[in-house]
């Protein structure tokens, strides 16, 4: 297959589409190499001694795994030096990770999640990074960037993406103006465009949620689930099917690709809580699937309009299929 390169494909944004600052261009590009250095790690599995768990424990309470820890210290040495950042996020890391003083400081706050789905890693399933880019606020030059500088909504983002470790290595980005995939061509190390812009098919009956967690739903998003179970003899008169691979990024990739509605809801176990995370995990998805013609909300209010109020912050997440997250917020909104 003939296709362009990231590297170019971030070249032609800049100069022609004038869609990208150069400083970002070469964010983006850092990013994606760490991700290359990601996912040969991961691939190494056991052969590698990367497998298993560390005994610490992440501040959210999560036992971290090696491959957190390397995918975390990967991203932090790619992009500590490149003068592009003002400072890092991590789910890995408590607070914000600061650029050193020796080096140069840029404009971009930069979120991720090294390795989301971490529980598939020792069985060899697929996990993947999310990234998020924010602009530091222009008062912050001159002094050192706090937590508050990066508590800005979702649709305040300029980039976002993840990779996929899976059976081909894939990047999935957004600087704003459509969503392209890329694949990682191994024989040359470089990223290749395979897909975009990306359009979601809307219509497809396919739901992912975590099933276990049904008796602490709430009311609502308990109907919209049983509806869709009765399937042909519900009242919907169709039939449905599920997907769950607890790993949010699969999930969302399998979306995006052929469609459906994925929901991790806020739930009765934490009240007001949720799982995932708003900041490196729903919103950069959140941007990605409004981007390819999608929805996302928290089950009433998008995702990308919520001012956050912490780096680490939880939020209920109903994202895919346009339709189907409307069936879900209204449901939500009637209680
Ligand atoms: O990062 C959190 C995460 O691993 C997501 O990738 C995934 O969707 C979810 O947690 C899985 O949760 P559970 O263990 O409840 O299936
Ligand atoms: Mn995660």
């Amino acid at each position: 297959m003939k296709s362009i390169t990231l590297t170019r494909f971030l070249i032609e944004q800049e100069r022609e589409a004038d869609a990208l600052p150069t400083e970002l261009r070469m964010l983006i590009e850092t990013v994606a190499r760490a991700c290359k250095a990601i996912g040969n790690a991961v691939s190494k599995g056991a052969l590698g001694e990367v497998l298993g768990s560390l005994g610490s424990e992440n501040v959210q309470g999560e036992v971290q795994k090696k491959l957190d820890v390397i995918a975390n210290e990967l991203l932090l040495e790619a992009n500590e030096w490149g003068g592009h950042l003002a400072a890092m996020a991590s789910e890995e890391m408590e607070t914000l990770h600061r650029i050193p003083h020796r080096y140069p400081k840029g404009e971009y706050l930069l979120l991720f999640d090294p390795i989301d789905g971490s529980s598939n890693i020792d069985v060899g399933l697929t996990v993947g990074t999310i990234f998020s880019v924010l602009v530091a606020p222009a008062e912050c030059s001159g002094r050192d960037v706090t937590e508050e500088d990066f508590l800005q909504p979702g649709s305040r983002q300029v980039a976002a993406g993840y990779a996929l470790y899976g059976p081909q290595a894939l990047l999935v980005l957004t600087i704003g103006a459509g969503v392209y995939e890329f694949t990682l061509d191994r024989e040359i190390g470089s990223w290749r465009m395979t897909d975009g812009p990306m359009t979601m098919p809307q219509g497809a009956r396919e739901f992912a949620i975590n099933m276990s967690n049904r008796r602490q739903w709430s009311p609502a998003v308990t109907r919209y689930i049983d509806e869709r179970v009765a399937g042909s003899e519900g009242p919907l008169g169709k039939d449905y099917n599920m997907r769950w691979t607890a790993s949010m990024v699969a999930d969302i990739h399998r979306i995006l690709k052929r469609g459906g509605i994925f929901l991790y809801p806020a739930d009765a176990r934490e009240p007001g809580k949720a799982r995932l995370r708003l900041m490196y995990e729903a919103n950069p998805m959140a941007f990605l699937v409004t981007q390819a013609g999608g929805a996302a909300t928290d089950g009433t209010t998008a995702i990308l309009d919520i001012a956050p109020s912490g780096l680490h912050q939880r939020v209920g997440v109903v994202i895919g299929d346009k339709a189907e997250v409307a069936a879900a917020s209204a449901m939500a909104e009637v209680g």
